[in-house]
């Protein structure tokens, strides 16, 4: 796929191609990747994806939160958190109107991908000392009027330490955004259903003037995942007059 092709206008609703393929178990392919790689060659959103050129089926995840909470707006600033493969960084792109020359989303993730048109790639673990400072520095000292978290740990398949695990990129994300955004700006971070630890939503009411989940319909109903919206950052002390 040419993920420098401009993306064409993404439909609306679920996609469905009424494909069915088979996979079978041959050559040394077992049972649960024959199964992974029949949903991929079987998921709508997957074909959809590749059809409209975004890199990944996630893509539909965030146009799906901006059409429900209207977040992503031309000359926008934005941080990505955990962009590989850079779905979300493609949507937000064209959302902004980042250019090469004048870009303004800036994506992070450990995983080395290829360069997306408009957007600044740091090749970096979120969770270093200096990540911070340096995606601020990759929007030129400006502060971002989002900030967007689709970070997710390695799961392991035991339920407690995925869902730990998930959660600790989600309060760290937070805190960033927290202490990065522009008055009025947003958040949106993968949680794990299971519940929003309490402390977690009391810090993120007292900060936003409106906190929602949102599971958008892309989104596998058989996931735990779901994601948090914040909207209506109030600023930090020195931010306002007082
Ligand atoms: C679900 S994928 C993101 C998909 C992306 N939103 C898209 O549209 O293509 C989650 C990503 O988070 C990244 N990630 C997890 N922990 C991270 C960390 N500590 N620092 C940077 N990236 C991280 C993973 O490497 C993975 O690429």
């Amino acid at each position: 796929m040419a993920d420098d092709k401009k993306p064409k206008k993404p439909g609306k609703g679920r996609a469905d191609t009424g494909l069915k393929v088979r996979v079978k178990t041959a050559r040394g392919r077992t049972a649960s990747s024959a199964r992974w790689l029949e949903r991929q060659l079987n998921d709508p959103y997957v074909v959809k994806a590749r059809r409209e050129g975004w890199r990944s089926r996630a893509a539909f995840k965030i146009i799906e939160i901006d059409e429900k909470c209207h977040l992503l707006k031309p000359g926008q600033r934005v941080v990505d958190l955990g962009v590989a493969p850079g779905g979300w960084s493609q949507v937000a792109a064209k959302k902004v109107g980042s250019t090469a020359a004048n870009p303004l989303v800036v994506g992070i993730d450990y995983l080395e991908l290829d360069p997306i048109p408009g957007v600044v790639l740091l090749q970096k673990d979120f969770l270093d000392e200096d990540a911070p400072d340096q995606l601020i520095a990759a929007l030129g000292g400006e502060a971002p009027d989002l900030v967007l978290s689709d970070m997710a740990a390695p799961t392991t398949g035991h339920h407690k330490t995925d869902y730990l695990r998930t959660m600790h990129l989600c309060e760290v994300a937070a805190d960033f955004a927290i202490n990065v955004l522009k008055p009025g700006g947003a958040f949106v971070a993968k949680v794990f259903r299971g519940g929003t630890e309490n402390e977690l939503l009391a810090q993120l009411k007292r900060h936003f003037s409106t906190v929602v989940h949102v599971k958008p319909p892309s989104s596998r109903q058989e996931s735990v995942e779901l994601y948090l919206v914040a909207r209506g950052f109030k600023g930090r002390a020195d931010q306002t007059e007082d």
